[in-house]
């Protein structure tokens, strides 16, 4: 029997029956055997590191140990185990931390553009953007807008313009800060300011409404997605797949710009990002519609989504459903329209709930039957033997978006997040950030602390890495062609890291 025969043996007949394996293995024999081959078959375990990069991972479990047993004596600096909100400050403390925002992580494949972005970064400038104006409505809610005739916001409130009520206030830092809380979810204790999941989302979504109309201002637009690829690029993530709300873009004269200009914006800035920055492959756009909308709107919205597609055929890649999926209409309502997607183009949200059974979770089995390119979350799919197995039969990753899926209230302590179970069993996933800058995150790395420090086995490091890395070009929209490109990008700036880690500059 070869080595992994054996293993694999003896990991389904397990220890009662070690006696009878042909080797007649010693009890520690068997128990260690078991351990390896659980370890061999989960995500990474059978990635030969070369020996560079197996001084490197020496290097990492050291400090990855340190940080744990650290924890484990005092469990108010046990990170991984914590709300982001409360770890944050040990997180950016952290020496794991510090090498994984130095590792090049690859692509995000799952974030909405319009939180994407640092709120610290929308305060400091785009706030100070001559002409920002805000209102607010009946629930006292704001909602900012460059629109010189603002409508459409339900606000009962007149329009002030932000630079007057800054100018006014008694301090404007002050207003600053209490101007960044319309768009960032932090608090020191989000167990009690956000008690159950619908609470949670209400702010979250409110965040969306406040923001998403000043951002779809032209100047403004074209600075937030600046931004939104220099936050990325300096976390070293060398590709992007935004989920993008489809909507017209304005400007200062009241023009009104259609969504085939949206596109030619997002294209131009990109084209200027990846010449400025060539280490960079640049981004496609999936299309994200609200999920709550009307069949007849989602119907008409595929059409345009169609007819967008082949005018930029290498550059919108594909087309999904957004919003609370506990509360949405479930795919199921949309098959006749959904089926009209041309295929490879489906990147269905699906199964973000803890509820077993209810519409969001069915959701993963109509993604399937969809035949949806990728998962968003799958939060919900590892009731689902039949659809695991497919997913990883048919290699559909699983964007997998850990804070996000704490800060929403799905799970508290990220050890228990369902993507532990997936690495254990090789589903395919990828790690994605949803929508870091309305929670204080910013780029990839916060994402990966926990993947590698709460989800991963304590003894795992650098080979579990490099699968998520790889992993998130291989499972990506990029044409073959591209994607060789970037993994000779990746492979040269991963190699460029592990020297870098040898020659003692990032820890
Ligand atoms: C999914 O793909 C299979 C195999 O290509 C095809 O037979 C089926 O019609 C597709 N389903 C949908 C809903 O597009
Ligand atoms: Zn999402």
């Amino acid at each position: 029997m070869s080595q992994l025969k054996l293993l694999l043996f003896l990991s389904l007949q397990l220890t009662a029956l070690y006696a009878q394996t042909p080797n007649k293995l010693t009890y520690e024999q068997a128990r260690q055997a078991v351990l390896s081959a659980e370890e061999q078959l989960m995500t990474g375990g059978r990635i030969e590191l070369r020996s560079d990069e197996a001084k490197v991972d020496d290097l990492f479990m050291q400090y990855k140990l340190g940080e744990l047993a650290q924890g484990y004596r005092n469990a108010d600096q046990n990170a991984a185990a914590m709300h982001f909100f409360k770890a944050k400050p040990l997180i950016d403390r952290s020496t794991v931390f510090k090498f994984l925002q130095q590792m090049p992580k690859g692509a995000v494949l799952h974030v909405h553009n319009t939180a994407a972005v640092s709120s610290r970064w929308v305060v400091q400038t785009l706030s100070y953007m001559t002409g920002l104006l805000r209102c607010t409505n009946a629930q006292g809610q704001s909602r900012l807008s460059f629109r010189r005739a603002p409508r459409e916001h339900g606000c009962t409130s007149q329009y002030v313009a932000v630079a007057d009520e800054r100018r006014n206030s008694l301090d404007p830092s002050v207003y600053d800060e209490n101007f960044e809380r319309l768009i960032n979810l932090y608090t020191p204790v989000p167990e009690i300011e956000y008690p159950t999941i619908t609470s949670v989302w209400d702010r979250f979504q409110n965040m969306f409404d406040a923001l998403t109309d000043a951002i779809y201002y032209l100047p403004a637009y074209r600075a937030y997605h600046w931004q939104l690829l220099e936050e990325l690029y300096n976390d070293n993530v060398m590709y992007a797949e935004l989920r993008i709300s489809f909507r017209e873009i304005y400007d200062a004269s009241g023009r009104t710009f259609p969504r085939m200009q949206v596109l030619q914006e997002l294209q131009a800035i990109n084209d200027k990002f990846v010449r400025l920055h060539p280490s960079f492959v640049g981004i496609k756009i999936i299309f994200a519609v609200w999920r709550g909308s009307g069949i007849d709107k989602i119907r008409e919205l595929v059409q345009e989504f169609i007819k967008l597609q082949k005018a930029y055929p290498n550059f919108v890649v594909g087309f999904d459903l957004v919003g609370q999926e506990d509360k949405g209409k479930p795919l199921f309502e949309y098959i006749s329209v959904l089926q009209d997607l041309p295929p490879g183009m489906r990147f269905f949200h699906a199964g973000e709930t803890n509820w077993y059974s209810a519409s969001a979770d069915i959701n993963l089995l109509d993604a399937l039957l969809l035949n949806t390119t990728r998962i968003g979350h799958g939060f919900a799919l590892a009731k689902h033997p039949l659809l695991m197995n497919a997913v990883k039969t048919r290699q559909i990753a699983v964007e997998i978006n850990p804070i996000s899926n704490q800060v929403l209230h799905l799970v508290q302590d990220l050890r228990n997040h369902p993507a532990a179970q997936y690495l254990a069993l090789d589903v395919p996933i990828v790690i994605c950030s949803d929508d870091p800058g309305f929670w204080n995150a910013k780029g990839l790395s916060y994402d990966f602390y926990y993947v590698i420090m709460s989800m991963a086995p304590n003894n795992m490091g650098l080979r579990v890495l490099k699968s998520l890395v790889f992993n998130s070009v291989r499972y990506s929209a990029l044409t073959e062609l591209e994607q060789q490109r970037a993994y000779q990008l990746l492979e040269k700036n991963w190699q460029r890291f592990i020297d870098n880690v040898l020659q003692g500059s990032v820890f």
